[in-house]
């Protein structure tokens, strides 16, 4: 199998093409900078970096970084500073998954690739009656305002949920949501809820980005996994 990894270098993405590369897949992996992948990872005769800003392709480009995958995840999350924040490209995570599907689209795959996006408890499933209450509403309404990344996860999931949607000849797609992102070295148990289980704004559970990696991988690697999530946006905590 081969799966076209963006968002390679952070701190999740790496994890995630760590395991599929553990379990003898190929790995096509964008990164702007191929040094900031490890040196362990980029010995590996299965990965393929492409050095590349994913919005900086073009569309034949990228049609041809996802012909041939089974697979596309995004580990994609906007730097933690000033520019990466408020800075362009303001829809870094909706405009790569809308122009790696449309690429997807362009080849016409035989069978539908799977695309998995990591994105976030602090955007709700509106597929599903999520209840949240009016102080976390409003909450929301005020990282919307203020927050640019929150408004982009939000958009991504939202395109794969009405644009994609649950019968795409081409594409299948899942929307991890992990509660906040801790570090750890091994992968631990975690559960998996097809909504929040506590609030995202006022009780948040945590999970290592190894686990959503973790998660992510199996996704792609365990059709009987896949069958479970697709089109849906699993809630992943560290048990
Ligand atoms: N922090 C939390 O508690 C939390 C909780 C839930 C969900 N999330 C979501 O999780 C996602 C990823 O988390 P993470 O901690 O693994 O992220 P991370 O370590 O910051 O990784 C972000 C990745 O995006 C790439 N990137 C950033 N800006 C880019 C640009 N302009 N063009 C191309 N690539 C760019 C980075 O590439 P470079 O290495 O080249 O910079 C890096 O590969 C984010 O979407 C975030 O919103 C976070």
């Amino acid at each position: 199998m081969t799966t076209l990894v963006v968002g390679a270098s952070g701190a999740t993405g790496q994890h995630l093409v760590a395991h599929l590369l553990e379990k003898g897949h190929t790995v096509r992996a964008v990164v702007r900078l191929a040094e900031r992948l490890p040196e362990s990872l980029r010995n590996d005769g299965n990965l393929f970096i492409i050095e590349a800003s994913i919005l900086e392709l073009s569309d034949t480009e990228m049609a041809e970084h996802v012909a041939g995958c089974d697979a596309v995840a995004s580990c994609l999350g906007h730097n933690l500073t000033f520019k990466g924040i408020y800075g362009k490209p303001r829809r870094l995570v909706t405009d790569a998954a809308r122009r790696l599907c449309a690429a997807i689209k362009a080849n016409k795959p035989e069978k539908p690739i799977k695309y998995v996006l990591m994105n976030t408890t602090g955007n709700r499933n509106r597929d599903l009656n999520e209840p949240i209450s009016f102080a976390h509403r409003c909450v929301i309404g005020l990282l919307r305002l203020l927050l640019p990344p929150h408004v982009d996860n939000e958009k991504a999931a939202d395109y794969l949920r009405t644009q994609i949607g649950q019968n795409n000849q081409f594409i299948e797609w899942t929307a991890v949501r992990p509660d906040d992102l801790i570090n750890e070295d091994e992968v631990s148990d975690y559960e998996i809820h097809p909504s929040p289980i506590r609030s995202a704004i006022f009780n948040a559970g945590k999970v290592s980005r190894i686990n959503v990696a973790h998660f992510m991988a199996q996704l792609i690697m365990d059709n009987e996994l896949w069958q479970k999530w697709k089109g849906q946006m699993p809630v992943i905590y560290s048990t």
